[in-house]
């Protein structure tokens, strides 16, 4: 069949529809930001309301039945349509079938409880008790399991909550992945763990007005546009887009741990390259969005880990700590700043952990969030289950609670099938960085003079700028040539340490 020439009717409406919805999207999102960072506290059961609206109105276009017979007319002819519009196609079938499967009352229930399970979740950690908040958790398990009946899956339930934050991902695809990294990692933590404490100098207090003068050097050097988005503080880090005009990164300070700041943010200003190098063309639509959130994380964690905490990385990086920060690291070499910022300790604590044993602890949620949703643990022995887990992957029991199972807030959030995602984009990142290492040849030397722009737009030319036109396997082929692999991260695992 012969490619169109011009696009029907129909494209041209949805695609209209769609920016439409996108760019209401755009303004929740910046709404959300502003929630978490400035809002004055008066304000906020009027901005509850404000956000409301909008979020029924945005439910509402997104099931609104045109879209589906849009799709029924288009999807026909979807073979003789450009690359971008076939992925415009699938991604708004995905998106229209997800929000219409769901019945109204189970959204709803979902959204009433996990509302009540934040505040209940916060209290449960801080009094280390378990007990209160499992109720909750029961509960949520179960409308996860609605949810995947009705949203459909083959083999496990939990495929129709991995495929939520990953398309396409299943625990066929992770099992063997999770397996294959297991051992490589607890042999190297066997043998490398040699604990030594962390040096004097990483607790030097440091003003936070430093701390942010160093992180906005680092992500200059990255390349971030200031001129196309900012950094704010925020008691959680993250990145928030709501165009591509408009990338915003959100860091925390602590006085007494003054390089967590740099990693926490080259990690959100990875996320927000990712943002920032879209196309133009596709921003506020609905390609206009990283693919997935483990193509998402590939992009953080190369910039923290691969670049970051690499020693080519260091000889640029502690030069600009001794202009900031000359008493934080005087007297410190740069061998002893690489060991520091790469030293293994098991921790009982995901966000604290390092980069060798940080897979093993997202490895324990996903078998016991899988067996959860398959209804093969309950909830009431998820703490004991927990614990033994740990003790075999890491080799150290939690003290209570807190340290352990209530220590994420996901599950609160009634959020299942998201934590692999952060190792796909360890494995992506690995894939990804050796591919711009025989790209760039240069790439080691670049690095340690902090010129930090090549590597930048390889990664804006390959991976970037298409936004969501390609699926994460498919990108992946793309890029470097194969699907997810696991050989490149502990091949980079085993080098490195
Ligand atoms: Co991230």
């Amino acid at each position: 069949m012969m490619a169109l020439e011009t696009p029907t009717k129909a494209l041209a409406e949805l695609k209209d529809y769609m920016q439409t919805l996108g760019d209401l999207s755009g303004a929740m999102s910046l709404l959300s930001w502003d929630t978490e960072t400035k809002m004055p506290a008066k304000a906020a059961p009027f901005r509850a309301r404000q956000r409301a609206a909008l979020s029924t109105l945005l439910h509402r276009m997104s099931t609104d039945p045109k879209l589906g017979q849009w799709l029924e007319e288009l999807e026909p002819q979807a073979e003789s349509l450009s690359v971008e519009d076939k992925a415009l196609l699938r991604e708004v079938r995905r998106d229209y079938d997800q929000a219409t499967k769901l019945p109204e009352s189970l959204v709803r229930e979902l959204s009433e409880t996990t509302s009540k399970a934040h505040t209940v979740w916060v209290d449960a950690r801080k009094t280390k008790n378990f007990s209160a908040f499992a109720p909750l958790l029961k509960r949520i398990v179960e409308l996860n399991q609605q949810q995947a009946e009705v949203l459909g899956y083959e083999g496990s339930p939990y495929n129709a909550l991995l495929d939520l934050y990953e398309p396409g991902l299943t625990t066929e695809k992770l099992d063997p992945i999770f397996n294959a990294l297991e051992s490589p990692i607890r042999t190297l933590l066997e043998n490398k763990s040699a604990k030594f404490p962390r040096p004097e100098w990483m607790s030097r207090p440091c003003p936070k007005e430093k701390q942010e003068a160093m992180v906005k050097r680092i992500i200059s050097a990255m390349n971030f546009d200031w001129e196309a988005g900012r950094i704010d503080e925020a008691p959680h880090p993250f990145c928030s887009s709501s165009s591509v005009g408009d990338v915003r990164l959100t860091n925390r300070y602590f006085e007494n741990d003054w390089t967590s700041c740099i990693f926490s943010a080259m990690h959100e200003a990875g996320h927000g390259l990712y943002e920032q190098g879209i196309r133009d063309d596709l921003s506020g639509g609905p390609l206009g969005h990283g693919v997935s959130l483990g193509i998402h994380e590939s992009q953080s964690r190369l910039w923290e880990n691969m670049v970051g905490r690499s020693r080519a990385f260091v000889t640029f990086l502690l030069p600009l700590l001794n202009e900031v920060v000359p008493e934080q690291v005087e007297g410190v070499s740069e061998d002893e700043f690489y060991t520091a910022i790469n030293r293994i300790s098991p921790s009982c604590i995901r966000v604290e952990a390092d980069e060798v044993t940080y897979n093993l602890h997202v490895l324990l949620r996903y078998r016991l969030e899988k067996q959860l949703i398959e209804g093969t643990l309950s909830v009431e022995d998820v703490p004991e289950a927990w614990n033994e887990a740990m003790n075999t992957l890491l080799g150290i029991t939690p003290a209570n609670d807190a340290e352990g199972c209530l220590q994420d807030i996901h599950w609160s959030h009634g959020t299942f099938g998201y934590f692999p995602t952060y190792t796909l984009g360890n494995l992506y990142a690995a894939q990804f960085f050796n591919q711009a290492k025989q790209a760039l040849p240069q790439l080691e030397f670049q690095i340690s003079k902090g010129e930090l722009a090549p590597l930048r737009s390889w990664l804006k030319t390959e991976i970037h700028q298409h936004g969501s036109i390609y699926w994460p396997d498919d990108l992946s082929k793309q890029v470097t040539g194969n699907p997810l692999q696991v050989e490149p991260f502990t091949t980079y695992l085993a080098t490195k340490y």
